[in-house]
């Protein structure tokens, strides 16, 4: 058996692990922080639920920079084969060794009797053909095998198939692999597993029991500007924050897909390549589909965005509906030719307009998910069996 070197803790308290974290990009609060901290303490993995570009996948990577660890990054997709996601045996070099070595393969079947001596003689060598040198290690084995200690991604592990949840049971707790023809691969380094989820489809309650489980929400405005800062933009604090007050106005609106913080940076970064001074009503609606990706969204948004800029603002008729945001918030000084634009927005046509349920939005909270039952996944699943042995301590 192999055994396990412990490295030294990688932080020493959960303050130094939020300050390291931003040292390498990412801003954590304290409930993140205390997480990331207990991970590596107790060597339990950490499974990340939340909307998409909330930082669930950034966190890997900053954890890896601030941990000096090499990140391994396994992608889950529907219908992976496992094994993409464990090893597979690499077939070109196999077939390359036999074709540079057929005068030794024919030397030892030259002088048998018939066909059946031949291939007994064959099989006897298929452990040269079955070794570690034949073996393409994906990343759950390059993980547990790497001679240095790494962080593993597994991103977005709901779109994984059941079989392959399966397998990520027997992985997180036993921190092992058996092959077959070679035997168990037991970890040399404990990785710090990271998981990630947008929900479209519950997780096992097998595999979230196995893991320290975080929800990653859109955090406040103050930490939301941080971020916005931490990213150089260009744009300046002041209309930052601004735009910071807009997203979140933007995120009570019931959209189909709320603007995340990936998006607030990018309307940021637009804005200011565009040498924006003030953020008004006409700016944020001609730039409004960097942040809203959906045409009913972005309807949606147009409406309610005079009010944000301005609550005394009031919108023409006209303008309604149009969803290219030009002119709006411009009052022409006849009101009775005007409507408050957030009638719309929270009237019942907005709502019963609402774009049928996508990935991210109501669903992904879970209470309301329709895409099947909740599902067990047993430890046994998986077609690949694993070694029940405990791992090294
Ligand atoms: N706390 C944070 N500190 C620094 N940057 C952040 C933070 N949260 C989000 N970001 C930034 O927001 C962007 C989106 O983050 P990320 O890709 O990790 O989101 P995600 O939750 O994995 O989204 P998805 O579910 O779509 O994969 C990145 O540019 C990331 O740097
Ligand atoms: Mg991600």
């Amino acid at each position: 058996m192999t055994t396990l070197i412990d490295p030294a803790p990688a932080f020493v308290d959960v303050e130094e692990a939020k300050q390291r974290l931003a040292e390498h990009g990412y801003l954590s609060d304290d409930r993140l922080a205390t997480t990331v901290f207990l991970q590596t303490r107790l060597d339990k993995p950490v499974l990340l639920e939340g909307p998409a570009g909330v930082g669930k996948t950034q966190l890997a990577l900053s954890l890896a920079r601030a941990t000096g660890r090499r990140l391994l990054r396994l992608q889950c997709y529907e219908g992976q084969d496992e094994t993409k996601a464990l090893y597979e045996w690499d077939y070109g070099k196999q077939l390359l060794y036999t074709q540079i070595l057929r005068e030794k393969i024919g030397a030892i079947v030259e002088d048998a009797a018939d066909l059946n001596e031949s291939i007994e003689r064959i099989a006897k060598q298929d452990s040269v053909f079955f070794s570690e040198r034949f073996l393409a290690a994906r990343p759950l084995l390059e993980a547990i095998d790497s001679e240095e200690p790494v962080v593993l991604l597994i991103d977005e592990v709901d779109r994984a198939d059941e079989a392959l949840e399966a397998v990520l049971l027997e992985l997180l707790s036993e921190f092992q692999i058996s092959i077959p023809e070679i035997g168990t691969i037991s970890a040399k380094h404990l990785p710090y597993v990271v998981l990630t989820s947008n929900n479209t489809r519950d997780l096992s309650a097998a595999l979230k029991r196995r893991c320290l489980h975080l929800f990653l929400d859109y955090p406040d405005a103050a930490r939301e500007l941080e971020i916005i800062r931490s990213k150089d933009t260009g744009l300046s604090e002041a209309l930052a924050g601004r735009l910071v007050e807009i997203v979140r106005d933007l995120r009570t609106l019931d959209l189909r897909k709320a603007p995340s913080i990936s998006e607030t940076i990018d309307w940021a970064r637009t804005l200011a390549v565009l040498g924006v001074e003030e953020l008004t009503s006409d700016v944020l609606s001609s730039t409004l589909n960097v942040v809203v990706k959906y045409e009913r969204d972005l309807k949606k948004a147009l409406d309610a965005i005079p009010k944000m800029v301005d609550p005394n603002a009031v919108v023409p008729d006209s303008l309604h509906g149009h969803g290219h945001g030009h002119g709006h918030g411009h009052g022409h000084g006849d009101d009775s030719a005007h409507r408050d634009a957030n009638d719309d927005v929270d009237g019942k046509a907005a709502r019963a307009a609402k774009d049928r349920p996508g990935r991210h939005d109501r669903g992904y909270y879970g209470a309301d998910n329709k895409l099947g039952p909740s599902r067990e996944v047993s430890a046994g699943q998986g077609s690949r069996s694993f070694s029940a042995r405990k791992r090294p301590v």
